[in-house]
């Protein structure tokens, strides 16, 4: 797969009980309280190894995968790693998956009935083992529980009935010789105890509640890091979606709405691949009309106020953006059922203004052909797909399905509410596996639907370009190939044509990828021919995914881009969000044209209140002019002509916003980017929300997000300039409110 544990880290917090030996001797004392000669049998256990030395000695090691020491828990690109005793303990992720080696124990006696150990990592009894070798002959073996991506890496309770072996001299041998996803074994605290250890509860196979659907949604308990279940949903006995699902078999961290609205009325029913005897996750399933928790809704500590974000679950790349019938949609990447990546839905919103957003329930849901991955939409105005009723032009979108194959797909919708997925589909077939994330326009000239598609051929990353005449039938037209080894044109393309410095005559193509590079060049309808290499995008970080709307009306003309911002919200039922619309424009500068980035308009409907200032001259010492304010979001803008200041220092809310005019340079929190003087002038535009900025300078040509928790105690805005005066010529400071509507 394409996605490694580290671009998405999940999180491991499966509880396991290490075992507890005193208390559980008390118990199967008890137990045998009437076989009193097997409890006065019954030998202390005896500790073999727990790993918490500074090296393995004396177990022998041999290879690189387990490092010359016990690793002290997450070893560095690793899940967290849970479930083990004291503070070490073999962990063969040493320097990632691909290292092998073993690790070997002293000979020692067999002296009770049973070895316990803890063990967790990858799933390989011939790779991945703890081996109990007698007379030199593996004669017991253990491996971990994962064999897919996700997973888990909470050591468990393992152990062997070796009482065969009693008074046999043995060793313990580790092995790990297994490379890539899951390539590595977790083991700790072994013993030698008469008592049987009690490992996790018995798996049920195909657990079923089922349920007559009364209300909108099922509420699901998620506990993020727990093992990944595969829960399937059943209407009048149909599988309908699948879903791998953290569910909570105590309590939950937070309840995720599956929306069974469509099937109210019907039998429902959640199937679950293996659940744990005595969990609970599936009998403390409900049913309501709201979500859990509603009252809290947006206004959680780390809720974005005036950047997007789902309810629940987790969001990546902003899709199918586009403007039909009077409103702006926003479709997106959605984990509808965790707080990390998967399980690809496209959720849904819609807005007016593109500032105030509602979420109205996923649209795309996983089906045979695999997860909804990233893509586009259009309005097709002249019913070129035939999907169009009583003359309303369809809403198209077009998605990768990520199974095997991948695959482009189609669904449409007249309303903009329901949408049907295409029963032609797939429009086009796999070009090789990880091919993705089209974007279609109309191409007036040659009057046909142009696509750009990721294809990743030959070990160089190619944006492959297709057109249409129908948004069915699609023929390669050209390849445009991004420069070797570098990400560029990696995942996510986006090709628009803007005019330069605003002269429509004068119109340059722009093709981009994920990382928000770009080139500027010509297209006739089949070939995109760059005119310069390769140009930063933003300059900030947690950026990533953009897409621009399509089907904005002529009269406007705006090209308007949201991207995929990577907030931390940890603790919250929700994960990531949107950076705010940016309008994108070609402007001419030294070499050639470059792409400013502008917040847009629309965003000054949030300015509850304005604090305007005085021209004035800025002194090292002097008083700060912001100290009256005390802001919670705020839009700051200003205008200064840095004079003899070497520095000139914004600190809002504790972000520290640097501008050196020497260097013409930019720092946000300690990241630098080029910003020109324009005019002799800074501007600057910084935006703060409670996860994150976004700045803007050098009228656009360097915008950079960055995300930040502030705090919720710290309100204070401050400015000074260092190593000499400045004059500050214009400056506001806006107070904002919530988009969410709430207080
Ligand atoms: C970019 C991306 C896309 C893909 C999607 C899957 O972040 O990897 O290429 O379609 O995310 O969620």
């Amino acid at each position: 797969m394409i996605f490694t544990t580290l671009r998405y880290p999940f999180r491991a917090i499966h509880s396991i009980h290490p075992l507890k030996s005193r208390s559980m001797k008390f118990l199967s004392l008890l137990l045998a309280a009437s076989a009193v000669l097997a409890a006065s049998t019954m030998a202390e256990d005896l500790l073999i190894a727990d790993f918490e030395g500074d090296t393995y000695a004396p177990w022998q090691v041999t290879g690189d995968a387990f490092g010359t020491a016990p690793a002290r828990g997450t070893l560095p690109g690793q899940m967290n790693v849970e479930g083990f005793n004291g503070k070490g303990l073999v962990n063969s992720f040493h320097k990632g998956d691909d290292r092998t080696g073993t690790l070997t124990s002293p000979e020692f006696r067999i002296e009770r009935q049973y070895l316990s150990f803890l063990i967790g990592g990858g799933m390989s009894e011939e790779k991945l083992a703890l081996q109990l070798l007698v007379d030199g002959k593996a004669v017991r073996r253990a491996t971990g529980p994962n064999d897919r991506p996700g997973g888990t890496e909470a050591l468990a309770q393992g152990s062997w009935e070796v009482s065969e072996f009693l008074g046999k001299t043995a060793t313990l041998r580790i092995i790990d010789e297994a490379k890539g996803g899951w390539g590595h074994i977790n083991v700790d605290h072994i013993m030698q105890t008469d008592v049987k250890p009690k490992g996790p509860p018995p798996l049920i196979s195909n657990a079923e509640r089922s349920l007559s659907a009364s209300a909108r949604y099922l509420h699901l308990p998620i506990k993020n890091g727990a093992p990944k279940r595969l829960v399937t949903l059943l209407v009048d006995g149909k599988a309908v979606v699948r879903n791998d699902i953290e569910l909570a078999d105590g309590t939950p961290d937070w309840w995720a709405p599956m929306e069974v609205r469509e099937w109210k009325g019907k039998s429902l029913a959640l199937r679950v691949d293996k659940l744990p005897e005595d969990s609970t996750a599936l009998g403390s399933i409900s049913q309501s009309d709201s979500l859990k928790d509603a009252e809290n809704l947006y206004r959680e500590p780390l809720r974005g106020q005036f950047h997007f974000s789902p309810r629940r679950g987790w969001n990546n790349d902003p899709n199918g953006m586009v403007f039909y019938n009077g409103e702006y949609h926003l479709f997106f990447q959605h984990n509808p059922y965790g707080w990390g990546w998967g399980n690809m839905h496209w959720g849904h919103a819609v807005s007016k203004d593109m500032v105030h957003w509602e979420e109205l329930g996923d649209k795309l849901l996983p089906d045979a052909m695999g997860p909804m991955f990233s893509g586009s939409a259009v309005v097709d105005w002249n019913n070129t797909s035939g999907f169009g009723r009583d003359g309303k032009p369809p809403l198209v979108l077009i998605y990768t399905a990520a199974g095997i194959p991948t695959v482009q797909g189609i669904a449409y919708s007249t309303d903009g509410r329901t949408f049907t997925k295409y029963d032609g589909n797939p429009v086009l077939k796999q070009i090789t596996g990880g091919n993705r994330d089209p974007k279609v326009m109309w191409h007036g000239p040659t009057k046909q639907w142009v696509m750009v598609l990721y294809v990743g051929l030959e070990g160089k990353h190619t944006v492959h370009f297709f057109t249409s005449p129908n948004l069915r039938d699609w023929t390669l037209a050209s390849i445009t190939e991004g420069i070797a080894g570098t990400a560029f044109l990696f995942e996510c393309p986006d090709f628009f044509e803007l005019p330069v410095d605003g002269d429509a005559s004068k119109k340059k193509w722009v093709l981009l990828g994920a990382s928000s590079e770009y080139a500027v060049g010509t297209f006739d309808g089949t070939r995109f021919k760059a005119e310069q290499t390769k140009l930063p995008g933003h300059r900030g970080r947690g950026f990533y995914a953009p897409q621009t709307f399509s089907g904005i009306p002529e009269k406007d003309g705006r090209r308007i881009q949201v991207g995929w911002f990577q907030t931390e919200t940890k603790g919250m039922p929700f994960n990531q969000s949107m950076t705010v619309p940016l309008e994108l424009k070609l402007v001419s500068i030294g070499d050639g044209p470059r792409m400013t980035f502008t917040p847009v308009k629309e965003l000054e409907a949030l300015r509850a209140k304005t604090n305007s200032f005085e021209a004035m001259s800025l002194n090292p010492g002097d008083k700060n002019p912001l100290d009256a304010i005390s802001a919670e979001l705020t839009e700051l803008r200003a205008e200064i002509e840095p004079g003899e200041a070497s520095e000139i220092v914004f600190n809002i809310r504790d972000a520290m916003i640097i501008y050196e005019p020497k260097k013409q340079e930019l720092s946000v929190n300690g990241q630098r980017a080029p910003a020109p003087l324009r005019d002799g002038k800074l501007r600057l535009t910084i935006y703060c929300d409670r996860t994150g900025l976004e700045v803007f300078a050098s009228d656009g040509l360097c915008y950079l997000p960055m995300p930040f928790n502030t705090k919720p105690d710290n309100k204070r805005l401050f400015l000074e300039t260092r190593g000499g005066a400045a004059r500050v010529t214009s400056l506001q400071v806006h107070e904002l409110r919530s988009a969410w509507n709430v207080k």
